[in-house]
């Protein structure tokens, strides 16, 4: 069970990232990538991965740092990077760090955490000491986005199990390789508020064999309130809270939680 996100155990599990299409088609990306064409200045994206919404954020021309902490995820980012045309490419800067601890010695009117990257972050003093890192870097009233998913008790109750549920159906891979996906929360720890998950991937290559690669990993969850109250006690106020990336109000049925929050005291 790796911390963060268990992106470092193989290289592949970077590859596969990109693959996988209930990723790529998430309506998440139009979202950010509005929110960072109406920044006033520079952003910065928290957990940027391989890319999947900093490249198109600096296609639009945006002036963009990447911090993400597994090397393989930024390895599959520099490389989009690099096939970017000269004038994009030189307004985008990729930071090896971890977002509890990190001086870019800059200040950003944008901060971004997409796709629940904050829920890779488990205990209440690294939450603290990542906001406060984000508070630091933020221009006084610049913006803070991120999105974590609504808890649903009635899922959370059922959530353990030995099964694989499947989430990608086998499908064709454009070198002619199959691949199909799966999950199963393996432990609950309910005192902590995280559950022990692991997506599974099976890949099955042209010659018929299947390689299976389990990508391991603790998965907070958070509440509405506990969010208020940690972004309060870090020098933010909410402006918006959103439901899904329709920006539609949150409701008891609404998959996300999508906070926008202003910074509005140095700490
Ligand atoms: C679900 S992926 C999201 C990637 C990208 N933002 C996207 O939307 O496709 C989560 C990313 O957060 C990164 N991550 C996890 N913990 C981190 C930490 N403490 N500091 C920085 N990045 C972290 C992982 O390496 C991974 O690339």
């Amino acid at each position: 069970m790796s911390k963060y996100g268990g992106y470092e155990d193989t290289p592949r599990l970077a590859e596969l990232y990109d693959l996988v299409p209930m990723y790529n088609n998430r309506a998440d990306r139009d979202f950010y990538l509005k929110q960072a064409r109406s920044a006033d200045g520079p952003v910065l994206e928290l957990g940027c991965g391989s890319g999947r919404i900093l490249i198109p954020c600096a296609k639009a021309g945006c002036d963009i740092t990447g911090l993400d902490l597994s090397t393989h995820m930024l390895t599959s980012c520099r490389t989009k990077v690099e096939n970017l045309p000269n004038e994009m490419r030189e307004r985008v800067r990729l930071v090896q760090g971890s977002m509890v601890d990190f001086d870019l010695k800059g200040k950003y009117s944008l901060v971004t955490i997409p796709f629940r990257a904050l829920q890779h972050i488990i205990g209440v003093e690294e939450q603290l000491a990542g906001l406060s890192c984000i508070n630091r870097h933020l221009q006084m009233n610049g913006t803070l986005i991120f999105d974590v998913f609504q808890v649903d008790m009635k899922i959370m109750s059922r959530i353990l199990s030995d099964k694989e549920i499947e989430n990608t159906p086998e499908f064709k891979l454009p070198d002619g390789c199959r691949l199909r996906r799966t999950h199963r929360v393996v432990a609950v720890d309910s005192v902590n508020q995280f559950n022990n998950v692991e997506i599974i991937y099976y890949l099955t290559e042209l010659s018929g064999e299947v390689r299976r690669y389990v990508q391991a990993f603790p998965f907070r969850y958070y509440f509405r309130f506990e969010l208020e109250h940690l972004l309060a006690r870090t020098g933010f106020k909410i402006v918006d809270l959103f439901g899904d990336f329709d920006e539609s109000p949150l409701k008891e049925e609404s998959p996300e939680m999508i906070f926008i929050a202003e910074k509005v005291r140095e700490i």
